[in-house]
């Protein structure tokens, strides 16, 4: 048979399994799930299928390994790295967007059972409404997937406290690229039968298999919530504010994000707002403390700040004094993120973390090797400090060719990663690899680490149908 009256048979066989309504094959139905959030990369597919449910992502999974054709989940398609792009005319996108079903609430357990593509803020409503928080949380929740979430590991801004989407999961259920189906569902605290295998698909962006559903830690709702956006002298001096604040707060800072005024001007010139301090200054920590008891917060709150303001760790400060005034303040993060992303020119973006102590060293030598190679480069290091991770991103300087600006990149992040390395850091700290940061993995990872990587996936995907060409470089021969 030729391989196009293979595809042909394999794409009415598709059919048969999810309905012909969800199996996109035209170019214009497909066009969404071929380009990813930043466009740097631009995939192709044999067909989009959309199952509805587990037994249909075991089929379908089942006759692709029969084929021989690449499978490439996605959920949201807001990853960072093009880890959801598919490669080639004999892959096909499993979109996870028709499985999101709340599956189940335990209270007593305080854990929540979800399908792969409940879409993270739905997840975050559904626990909200059962007396639940469930405290993952980023930028892209409207549109992100919690099987997403949990296939890059994702962070968010409230890491520090209650972990990333690894920490706070239970149990997986994944379908197996044979199409079998592992029932990894369990809602326990403590289980230690030999190997951990549901943490081998955290992280895995779609290498090992399809993620299906999720069970979930809950935590209690917070009852007061108390949030300041604080002006500092220097990443130093916010560090050790934030050591004072979970000393002396009991460990209630639920996040403790680091804002640079060049990250914020930006934000107001591209994208609108207001400064709540009078005057200028160059660092600032949006601070939140959280707890489920019910008052308090606020004079710790004011503890702190006085204590830093005494002691030189803090310059300014404004406190919201009501959930609008919260949500101010939360805006200057999302500008400071979002301000200098498109409307710039060019943009070299690094997700990086090193050990929280390291970060004043990581601004300073990072910012000072960039400004050598390329004087005049806007360097935007902002992001989720308390857990040692920047977004160390590199904007062109004013005037220069946005394309001459981005041919730097491979330059410019060996500059960055070189030094992350040099600090003990991780050149992915929440993002992923995908296709974007495959090439750093060989120079970043040791080959003990990759060779065992490989083994691994060969063990579950022997005939690499899962994502191929995304995390893993290819071993190099010895
Ligand atoms: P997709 O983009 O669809 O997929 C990501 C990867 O996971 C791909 O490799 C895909 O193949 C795989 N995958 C998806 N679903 C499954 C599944 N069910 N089973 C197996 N593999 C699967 N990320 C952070 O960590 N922290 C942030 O603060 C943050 N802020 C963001 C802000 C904005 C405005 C945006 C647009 C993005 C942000 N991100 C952030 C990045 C992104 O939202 C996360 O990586 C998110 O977890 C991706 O989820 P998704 O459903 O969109 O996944
Ligand atoms: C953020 O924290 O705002 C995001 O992770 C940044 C990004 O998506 O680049
Ligand atoms: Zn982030």
């Amino acid at each position: 048979m030729t391989q196009s009256a293979d595809l042909e048979d394999f794409l009415a066989a598709l059919r048969d399994i999810v309905g012909r309504q969800a199996c996109l094959t035209s170019a214009d139905a497909m066009a969404p799930y071929l380009v990813e959030e930043r466009r740097l990369f631009q995939g192709e597919a044999a067909a989009v299928v959309r199952p509805a449910n587990t037994e249909e992502v075991s089929r379908v999974l089942a006759l692709c390994s029969e084929h021989g054709v690449a499978v490439v989940p996605q959920g949201g398609n807001t990853g960072a790295c093009g880890g959801g792009v598919p490669l080639s005319r004999r892959a096909i996108v499993l979109a996870t967007e028709r499985m999101d079903r709340i599956r189940a609430i335990d209270a007593d357990n305080a854990t929540i059972t979800v399908e792969a593509g409940c879409i993270l803020a739905n997840l975050q409503a559904a626990a909200r409404e059962a007396g639940f928080l469930f405290p993952l949380s980023l930028g892209g929740e409207g549109s992100c997937r919690i099987g997403g979430n949990l296939s890059t590991n994702a962070g968010g801004i409230n890491v520090l406290h209650y972990g990333n989407a690894r920490e706070l999961m239970l149990g997986l259920e994944v379908v197996l690229p044979d199409g079998r189906v592992w029932n990894g569902l369990r809602g326990l605290r403590k289980d230690n039968t030999g190997y951990a295998l549901k943490h081998l698909f955290v992280g895995a962006e779609g290498t090992l298999g399809v993620i299906t559903a999720a069970t979930l830690k809950l935590f209690p709702l917070p009852r007061d919530r108390q949030t300041a956006f604080v002006a500092v002298p220097s990443p130093q001096a916010a560090i050790e504010l934030l050591a004072h604040a979970r000393d002396v707060s009991g460990d209630s800072v639920t996040a403790f994000e680091l804002l640079p005024r060049i990250g914020l001007d930006l934000g107001f010139k591209n994208m609108g707002g207001r400064d709540p301090l009078q005057q200028v200054y160059s660092w600032y920590a949006l601070i939140e403390l959280s707890s489920a008891r019910p008052r308090g917060l606020r004079e710790v709150f004011e503890e702190i700040l006085e204590a830093g303001l005494e002691s030189g760790m803090v310059l300014d400060a404004a406190i919201a004094e009501t959930e609008e005034q919260r949500r101010e303040l939360w805006r200057l993060r999302e500008i400071t993120a979002g301000g200098h992303q498109h409307q710039e020119g060019g943009l070299i973006k690094h997700d990086i973390s090193v050990p929280v102590s390291a970060i004043p060293a990581m601004i300073e030598r990072g910012t000072a090797a960039v400004l050598e190679r390329l004087p005049g480069t806007r360097v935007i290091a902002f992001g989720h400090a308390g857990d040692g991770n920047l977004h160390f991103n590199l904007v062109q300087p004013v005037g220069h060719e946005a394309q001459a600006f981005f041919d730097l990149r491979d330059t410019m992040n060996r500059i960055v990663h070189d030094i992350v390395h040099e600090l003990d850091g991780s050149i992915s700290a929440e993002h992923g690899i995908g296709l974007l940061k495959i090439d750093e993995m060989t120079r970043y990872k040791t080959p003990l680490e990759l060779e065992l990587m490989h083994r691994i996936r060969q063990a579950i995907d022997p005939a690499n149908i899962m994502n191929p060409g995304k995390v893993l470089p290819p071993l190099r021969s010895r």
